[in-house]
């Protein structure tokens, strides 16, 4: 099947954007995804998958640790910037309102929930890596929820 194919497919796929973030000794490492699944409630587990390539994979990987803030439909904005399509975050995150959780990773100000993580297991997966975590902290906010369909973002209203 052609890949093309495969990708137009997942397009009509409804899904949630959130924020992944994760630290680099003083810095912080951020990317916008669409890839988060709850898994498990006792223990309570999530799933995102992270390209092999990408700079938050390594910072999850090599801390252990992630956090969750799940983008609102007024974080549009947000949201492209750590996709890489808009003007790059600086990683101290110092023009962003945020504020940091229990294990010192940022948690986006605004968002409609927000998630503490340890890394428990990951699978390669093809050119993703499936980082398994299990929630240590969760907090809801408030917000119209972003989410990705047909390759662009939208609101349930
Ligand atoms: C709507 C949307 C959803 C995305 N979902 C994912 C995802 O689930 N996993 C992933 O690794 N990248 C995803 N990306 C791509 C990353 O955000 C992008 O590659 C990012 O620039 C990687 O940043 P980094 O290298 O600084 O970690 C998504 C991009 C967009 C716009």
């Amino acid at each position: 099947m052609a890949n093309q194919r495969f990708l137009d497919t997942m397009a009509r796929l409804p899904a949630g954007v959130v924020l992944v973030t994760a630290r680099a000794g003083e810095e912080f490492r951020g990317l916008t995804a669409s890839s988060l699944v709850s898994v498990s409630a006792e223990p309570p587990l999530v799933l995102v998958s992270l390209e092999r390539e990408s700079a938050t994979r390594a910072a999850v990987l090599e801390t252990k640790a992630f956090n969750i803030s799940v983008l609102t439909k007024s974080q549009e904005f947000i949201a492209d910037r750590f996709a890489g399509r808009a003007p790059a975050i600086d990683p101290h995150w110092r023009t962003l309102p945020h504020r940091l959780g229990r294990n010192g990773i940022p948690l986006l100000d605004g968002c409609a929930a927000w998630l503490e993580c340890d890394l428990m297991q990951t699978h390669l997966a093809g050119d993703h890596d499936v980082c398994v975590g299990e929630v240590k902290q969760a907090e809801m906010g408030s917000g119209d929820p972003l989410i990705l369909w047909d390759r662009s973002f939208w609101t349930l209203h």
